[in-house]
Protein backbone atom coordinates (compact mmCIF):
# COMPACT_ATOMS: atom_id res chain seq x y z
CA UNK A 1 0.00 0.00 0.00
CA UNK A 2 1.13 3.28 -0.82
CA UNK A 3 1.78 6.03 1.82
CA UNK A 4 -0.75 8.02 0.24
CA UNK A 5 -3.16 5.25 0.29
CA UNK A 6 -2.32 4.96 3.77
CA UNK A 7 -3.00 8.57 4.84
CA UNK A 8 -6.49 8.29 3.01
CA UNK A 9 -7.34 4.67 5.00
CA UNK A 10 -6.48 6.88 8.48
CA UNK A 11 -8.98 9.70 7.75
CA UNK A 12 -11.40 6.98 6.81
CA UNK A 13 -10.95 4.62 10.02
CA UNK A 14 -10.63 7.93 12.19
CA UNK A 15 -14.32 8.92 10.62
CA UNK A 16 -15.29 5.36 10.99
CA UNK A 17 -13.90 4.88 14.74
CA UNK A 18 -15.12 8.34 16.20
CA UNK A 19 -14.72 9.60 19.61
CA UNK A 20 -14.81 6.95 22.44
CA UNK A 21 -15.02 9.59 25.87
CA UNK A 22 -12.60 8.35 27.70
CA UNK A 23 -10.81 11.03 28.17
CA UNK A 24 -11.20 11.09 32.17
CA UNK A 25 -12.71 14.88 31.45
CA UNK A 26 -16.00 13.51 33.33
CA UNK A 27 -14.05 13.21 36.90
CA UNK A 28 -13.22 17.16 36.73
CA UNK A 29 -15.44 19.62 37.69
CA UNK A 30 -15.34 23.68 38.11
CA UNK A 31 -16.19 24.55 41.17
CA UNK A 32 -19.09 27.03 40.93
CA UNK A 33 -18.38 31.00 41.74
CA UNK A 34 -21.64 32.90 42.84
CA UNK A 35 -19.59 35.93 42.87
CA UNK A 36 -17.53 36.13 39.71
CA UNK A 37 -17.38 39.91 40.02
CA UNK A 38 -16.83 40.20 36.00
CA UNK A 39 -18.80 40.84 32.78
CA UNK A 40 -18.93 38.77 29.23
CA UNK A 41 -17.28 41.86 27.98
CA UNK A 42 -14.14 41.20 29.63
CA UNK A 43 -13.16 37.83 28.74
CA UNK A 44 -10.22 37.81 26.06
CA UNK A 45 -9.08 34.53 24.47
CA UNK A 46 -5.45 36.77 22.74
CA UNK A 47 -1.84 35.14 24.55
CA UNK A 48 1.64 34.17 23.63
CA UNK A 49 2.41 30.96 24.23
CA UNK A 50 6.46 29.62 23.07
CA UNK A 51 7.19 32.93 20.97
CA UNK A 52 3.70 32.48 19.23
CA UNK A 53 1.06 34.94 18.88
CA UNK A 54 -2.63 33.01 19.56
CA UNK A 55 -6.06 35.08 18.77
CA UNK A 56 -8.00 31.62 19.86
CA UNK A 57 -7.10 29.05 22.72
CA UNK A 58 -8.03 26.34 20.26
CA UNK A 59 -5.93 25.24 17.06
CA UNK A 60 -6.33 22.84 14.53
CA UNK A 61 -3.99 19.67 15.14
CA UNK A 62 -1.95 17.94 12.59
CA UNK A 63 -4.51 15.83 10.38
CA UNK A 64 -3.38 15.40 6.46
CA UNK A 65 -1.53 16.31 3.32
CA UNK A 66 0.16 13.66 1.32
CA UNK A 67 -2.80 12.18 -0.15
CA UNK A 68 -3.46 13.90 -3.66
CA UNK A 69 -6.55 15.79 -4.37
CA UNK A 70 -8.31 14.61 -1.52
CA UNK A 71 -5.95 15.81 1.22
CA UNK A 72 -5.41 19.13 -0.96
CA UNK A 73 -9.02 19.94 -0.93
CA UNK A 74 -8.94 18.78 3.08
CA UNK A 75 -6.17 21.03 4.02
CA UNK A 76 -7.61 24.04 1.71
CA UNK A 77 -10.94 23.83 3.64
CA UNK A 78 -8.84 23.47 6.72
CA UNK A 79 -6.67 26.33 6.43
CA UNK A 80 -9.71 28.67 4.66
CA UNK A 81 -11.59 28.17 8.65
CA UNK A 82 -8.73 28.52 10.01
CA UNK A 83 -8.05 32.10 8.32
CA UNK A 84 -11.82 32.72 9.15
CA UNK A 85 -11.80 31.76 12.64
CA UNK A 86 -8.34 33.23 13.79
CA UNK A 87 -6.78 29.46 14.81
CA UNK A 88 -3.66 28.15 14.30
CA UNK A 89 -3.49 24.96 12.35
CA UNK A 90 -0.95 22.66 11.94
CA UNK A 91 -0.80 19.85 9.04
CA UNK A 92 -0.05 16.56 8.36
CA UNK A 93 3.29 14.64 8.63
CA UNK A 94 5.26 16.45 5.92
CA UNK A 95 7.92 13.59 5.35
CA UNK A 96 6.05 11.91 2.15
CA UNK A 97 6.14 15.38 0.58
CA UNK A 98 10.10 15.95 1.34
CA UNK A 99 10.19 12.38 -0.32
CA UNK A 100 7.69 13.10 -3.16
CA UNK A 101 7.90 16.65 -4.61
CA UNK A 102 4.84 15.92 -6.31
CA UNK A 103 2.68 15.54 -3.13
CA UNK A 104 4.25 19.27 -2.07
CA UNK A 105 0.74 21.02 -3.27
CA UNK A 106 -1.12 19.62 -0.63
CA UNK A 107 0.60 21.07 1.94
CA UNK A 108 1.71 24.46 0.26
CA UNK A 109 -1.88 25.28 -0.24
CA UNK A 110 -2.12 25.96 3.65
CA UNK A 111 0.17 29.08 3.63
CA UNK A 112 -1.80 30.34 -0.13
CA UNK A 113 -5.23 30.45 1.83
CA UNK A 114 -4.03 31.46 4.81
CA UNK A 115 -0.95 34.01 4.01
CA UNK A 116 -0.93 35.65 7.86
CA UNK A 117 -2.07 33.18 10.13
CA UNK A 118 -0.35 30.72 12.17
CA UNK A 119 0.68 27.63 10.86
CA UNK A 120 2.81 24.74 12.07
CA UNK A 121 4.76 22.02 10.36
CA UNK A 122 4.95 18.69 11.12
CA UNK A 123 7.54 15.59 10.87
CA UNK A 124 7.88 12.43 13.21
CA UNK A 125 11.27 11.89 15.86
CA UNK A 126 13.07 10.50 12.90
CA UNK A 127 13.46 13.72 10.78
CA UNK A 128 16.80 15.22 10.12
CA UNK A 129 17.58 19.25 11.36
CA UNK A 130 17.58 19.64 7.49
CA UNK A 131 13.76 17.87 6.94
CA UNK A 132 12.81 19.59 9.88
CA UNK A 133 13.75 23.22 8.18
CA UNK A 134 12.44 21.99 4.65
CA UNK A 135 9.44 21.39 6.18
CA UNK A 136 9.37 24.53 7.55
CA UNK A 137 10.12 26.40 4.19
CA UNK A 138 7.46 24.26 2.69
CA UNK A 139 4.28 26.03 4.14
CA UNK A 140 6.69 29.27 5.80
CA UNK A 141 5.34 28.14 9.52
CA UNK A 142 5.78 29.30 12.75
CA UNK A 143 6.55 26.23 14.56
CA UNK A 144 7.57 22.72 14.19
CA UNK A 145 5.68 19.95 15.80
CA UNK A 146 7.57 16.86 15.91
CA UNK A 147 5.10 14.21 16.60
CA UNK A 148 6.37 10.93 19.30
CA UNK A 149 3.91 7.66 17.93
CA UNK A 150 5.64 4.45 18.58
CA UNK A 151 2.10 2.34 19.72
CA UNK A 152 1.17 3.38 16.02
CA UNK A 153 4.61 2.39 14.73
CA UNK A 154 4.32 -0.83 16.61
CA UNK A 155 0.76 -1.61 16.34
CA UNK A 156 1.36 -1.60 12.29
CA UNK A 157 3.01 -4.44 10.93
CA UNK A 158 4.93 -2.62 8.29
CA UNK A 159 5.89 0.11 11.21
CA UNK A 160 9.02 1.49 12.90
CA UNK A 161 10.60 -0.82 15.62
CA UNK A 162 13.64 1.26 16.44
CA UNK A 163 13.13 4.04 18.84
CA UNK A 164 16.55 4.68 20.47
CA UNK A 165 17.62 8.50 20.18
CA UNK A 166 14.63 10.28 19.73
CA UNK A 167 15.62 12.84 22.44
CA UNK A 168 19.01 13.24 20.68
CA UNK A 169 17.48 13.54 17.02
CA UNK A 170 14.65 16.18 18.34
CA UNK A 171 17.65 18.43 20.43
CA UNK A 172 19.71 18.12 17.21
CA UNK A 173 16.44 19.98 15.26
CA UNK A 174 15.81 22.71 18.42
CA UNK A 175 19.69 24.00 17.87
CA UNK A 176 19.33 24.08 13.92
CA UNK A 177 15.67 25.97 13.56
CA UNK A 178 14.30 29.17 14.51
CA UNK A 179 11.28 28.46 15.15
CA UNK A 180 9.43 27.33 18.00
CA UNK A 181 9.33 22.92 18.66
CA UNK A 182 6.02 21.66 19.57
CA UNK A 183 6.54 17.62 20.68
CA UNK A 184 2.99 15.84 20.45
CA UNK A 185 1.47 12.84 21.35
CA UNK A 186 -0.77 11.52 18.55
CA UNK A 187 -3.70 9.87 21.35
CA UNK A 188 -1.47 7.97 23.78
CA UNK A 189 -0.84 10.76 26.12
CA UNK A 190 2.70 12.25 27.92
CA UNK A 191 3.62 11.43 31.47
CA UNK A 192 5.56 13.69 33.75
CA UNK A 193 8.63 12.09 33.35
CA UNK A 194 8.57 12.70 29.65
CA UNK A 195 7.98 16.41 29.19
CA UNK A 196 10.64 16.99 32.31
CA UNK A 197 13.19 14.83 29.49
CA UNK A 198 11.22 16.66 26.54
CA UNK A 199 12.21 20.42 29.13
CA UNK A 200 15.63 19.46 29.35
CA UNK A 201 16.23 19.59 26.11
CA UNK A 202 14.80 23.01 25.25
CA UNK A 203 11.71 22.11 23.75
CA UNK A 204 9.53 25.17 23.84
CA UNK A 205 5.91 23.50 24.20
CA UNK A 206 4.40 20.11 24.60
CA UNK A 207 1.09 18.95 22.99
CA UNK A 208 0.40 15.84 25.39
CA UNK A 209 -2.29 14.43 22.68
CA UNK A 210 -4.14 12.29 25.58
CA UNK A 211 -6.17 9.20 25.15
CA UNK A 212 -9.66 8.86 24.98
CA UNK A 213 -10.43 10.25 20.84
CA UNK A 214 -8.97 9.75 17.49
CA UNK A 215 -7.33 6.00 18.61
CA UNK A 216 -3.93 5.02 16.19
CA UNK A 217 -3.98 1.13 17.97
CA UNK A 218 -7.97 0.82 17.04
CA UNK A 219 -7.17 2.15 13.58
CA UNK A 220 -4.10 0.36 12.83
CA UNK A 221 -5.49 -2.93 14.06
CA UNK A 222 -8.90 -2.69 11.91
CA UNK A 223 -6.29 -2.57 8.81
CA UNK A 224 -4.28 -4.94 9.97
CA UNK A 225 -4.59 -9.12 10.11
CA UNK A 226 -2.37 -9.33 13.16
CA UNK A 227 -4.19 -7.52 15.45
CA UNK A 228 -2.65 -6.21 18.67
CA UNK A 229 -5.41 -5.52 20.43
CA UNK A 230 -3.91 -4.77 23.93
CA UNK A 231 -2.89 -1.71 22.99
CA UNK A 232 -6.90 -0.49 22.10
CA UNK A 233 -6.78 0.19 25.29
CA UNK A 234 -3.50 1.94 26.05
CA UNK A 235 -2.51 5.26 27.04
CA UNK A 236 -3.33 8.20 29.17
CA UNK A 237 -6.16 9.60 28.99
CA UNK A 238 -6.17 13.33 27.96
CA UNK A 239 -7.35 15.02 31.06
CA UNK A 240 -4.62 12.99 33.48
CA UNK A 241 -2.07 13.75 30.96
CA UNK A 242 -2.50 17.42 30.84
CA UNK A 243 -2.58 17.14 34.98
CA UNK A 244 0.77 15.34 34.68
CA UNK A 245 1.95 17.60 32.53
CA UNK A 246 1.99 20.71 34.19
CA UNK A 247 3.41 19.30 36.73
CA UNK A 248 6.86 19.07 34.95
CA UNK A 249 8.75 21.92 34.39
CA UNK A 250 7.58 25.23 34.70
CA UNK A 251 9.62 26.03 31.33
CA UNK A 252 7.26 24.37 29.08
CA UNK A 253 4.13 25.24 27.66
CA UNK A 254 1.31 22.49 28.00
CA UNK A 255 -0.87 22.36 24.61
CA UNK A 256 -3.70 19.71 25.54
CA UNK A 257 -5.46 17.21 23.02
CA UNK A 258 -7.12 14.21 22.04
CA UNK A 259 -11.00 13.78 21.98
CA UNK A 260 -12.09 16.77 22.86
CA UNK A 261 -15.53 17.26 21.69
CA UNK A 262 -17.14 20.17 23.63
CA UNK A 263 -16.61 23.81 25.22
CA UNK A 264 -16.57 22.49 28.31
CA UNK A 265 -14.26 19.69 27.48
CA UNK A 266 -12.30 22.88 26.12
CA UNK A 267 -12.52 24.77 29.66
CA UNK A 268 -10.97 21.86 31.82
CA UNK A 269 -8.45 21.46 29.63
CA UNK A 270 -7.22 24.56 30.11
CA UNK A 271 -7.84 25.04 34.42
CA UNK A 272 -6.05 21.73 34.31
CA UNK A 273 -2.86 23.57 33.16
CA UNK A 274 -3.24 23.82 29.24
CA UNK A 275 -2.46 27.15 27.19
CA UNK A 276 -4.26 25.91 24.23
CA UNK A 277 -6.22 22.70 22.93
CA UNK A 278 -6.36 21.06 20.00
CA UNK A 279 -8.73 19.18 18.19
CA UNK A 280 -8.36 16.83 15.39
CA UNK A 281 -10.94 13.50 14.63
CA UNK A 282 -14.02 15.74 15.97
CA UNK A 283 -13.30 18.73 13.45
CA UNK A 284 -12.36 16.38 10.61
CA UNK A 285 -15.81 14.43 10.68
CA UNK A 286 -17.94 17.54 10.86
CA UNK A 287 -15.53 18.97 7.90
CA UNK A 288 -16.44 15.68 5.75
CA UNK A 289 -19.97 14.93 6.85
CA UNK A 290 -21.12 18.75 7.17
CA UNK A 291 -19.13 20.51 5.30
CA UNK A 292 -17.22 24.13 5.50
CA UNK A 293 -19.72 26.09 7.32
CA UNK A 294 -20.66 23.94 9.55
CA UNK A 295 -17.45 23.51 10.19
CA UNK A 296 -16.95 27.24 11.12
CA UNK A 297 -20.35 27.42 13.22
CA UNK A 298 -19.28 24.73 15.51
CA UNK A 299 -15.89 26.79 16.38
CA UNK A 300 -17.96 30.37 16.70
CA UNK A 301 -20.00 28.24 18.99
CA UNK A 302 -16.84 26.89 21.14
CA UNK A 303 -15.85 29.86 21.68
CA UNK A 304 -19.36 31.89 22.56
CA UNK A 305 -19.55 29.02 24.75
CA UNK A 306 -16.42 29.56 26.17
CA UNK A 307 -16.60 33.25 26.89
CA UNK A 308 -19.64 31.98 28.87
CA UNK A 309 -18.11 29.42 31.20
CA UNK A 310 -15.08 31.81 31.79
CA UNK A 311 -17.80 34.48 32.60
CA UNK A 312 -19.48 32.35 35.12
CA UNK A 313 -16.05 31.35 36.51
CA UNK A 314 -14.74 34.98 36.92
CA UNK A 315 -11.70 34.25 34.34
CA UNK A 316 -11.45 37.50 32.11
CA UNK A 317 -7.70 35.46 30.28
CA UNK A 318 -6.41 32.20 29.73
CA UNK A 319 -4.36 32.56 32.17
CA UNK A 320 -6.73 33.40 34.62
CA UNK A 321 -9.12 30.05 33.50
CA UNK A 322 -5.63 28.30 34.24
CA UNK A 323 -6.28 28.81 37.81
CA UNK A 324 -9.87 28.31 38.36
CA UNK A 325 -10.38 26.00 41.21
CA UNK A 326 -11.52 22.56 39.88
CA UNK A 327 -12.85 19.18 41.88
CA UNK A 328 -11.27 15.94 40.68
CA UNK A 329 -13.12 12.71 41.80
CA UNK A 330 -12.87 8.80 40.79
CA UNK A 331 -10.17 7.14 38.52
CA UNK A 332 -8.49 10.68 37.69
CA UNK A 333 -8.50 11.51 41.61
CA UNK A 334 -6.98 7.56 42.50
CA UNK A 335 -4.42 8.21 39.53
CA UNK A 336 -2.91 11.88 40.98
CA UNK A 337 -3.06 10.79 44.12
CA UNK A 338 -0.57 7.23 43.49
CA UNK A 339 1.69 9.77 41.26
CA UNK A 340 1.96 12.31 44.06
CA UNK A 341 0.31 14.58 42.48
CA UNK A 342 -1.92 16.87 43.64
C1 LIG B 1 -3.91 12.47 12.86
N1 LIG B 1 -2.91 12.84 13.77
C2 LIG B 1 -1.63 13.15 13.31
N2 LIG B 1 -0.70 13.67 14.15
C3 LIG B 1 0.53 14.01 13.70
O1 LIG B 1 1.32 14.51 14.50
N3 LIG B 1 0.87 13.85 12.39
C4 LIG B 1 -0.01 13.33 11.48
O2 LIG B 1 0.31 13.19 10.30
C5 LIG B 1 -1.31 12.96 11.95
N4 LIG B 1 -2.24 12.43 11.08
C6 LIG B 1 -3.56 12.24 11.51
C7 LIG B 1 -4.53 11.86 10.59
C8 LIG B 1 -5.87 11.75 10.99
C9 LIG B 1 -6.90 11.36 9.99
C10 LIG B 1 -6.22 12.03 12.35
C11 LIG B 1 -7.65 11.95 12.81
C12 LIG B 1 -5.25 12.36 13.24
C13 LIG B 1 -3.17 12.89 15.22
C14 LIG B 1 -3.86 14.16 15.68
O3 LIG B 1 -3.07 15.30 15.45
C15 LIG B 1 -4.21 14.07 17.18
O4 LIG B 1 -3.02 14.01 17.93
C16 LIG B 1 -5.05 12.85 17.51
O5 LIG B 1 -5.96 12.58 16.48
C17 LIG B 1 -5.83 13.02 18.80
O6 LIG B 1 -6.74 14.08 18.71
P1 LIG B 1 -8.33 13.89 18.43
O7 LIG B 1 -8.47 13.37 17.03
O8 LIG B 1 -8.81 12.87 19.42
O9 LIG B 1 -8.91 15.25 18.59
Amino acid sequence: MSRSERKWDHIRYALETGQKRSTAFDDVQFIHQSLPNINVSDVTFHQEIGGLSLSSPIFINAMTGGGGEKTYTLNKQLAIVAKEAGLAMAVGSQMSALKDQSERYTYEVVRRENPSGVLIANLGSEATPAQAKAAIDMIEANALQIHLNVIQELTMPEGDREFSGALKRIEAIIKEVNVPIIVKEVGFGMCKETVESLSSIGVSAVDIGGFGGTNFAEIENKRSEKSQAFFNQWGIPTAISITEASHASKSVSILGSGGITSSVELAKGIALGASAIGFAGFFLKILVDKGIDALYEEISALHDELTIIMTALGAKSIQELQRAPLMISGQMHHWLNQRGID
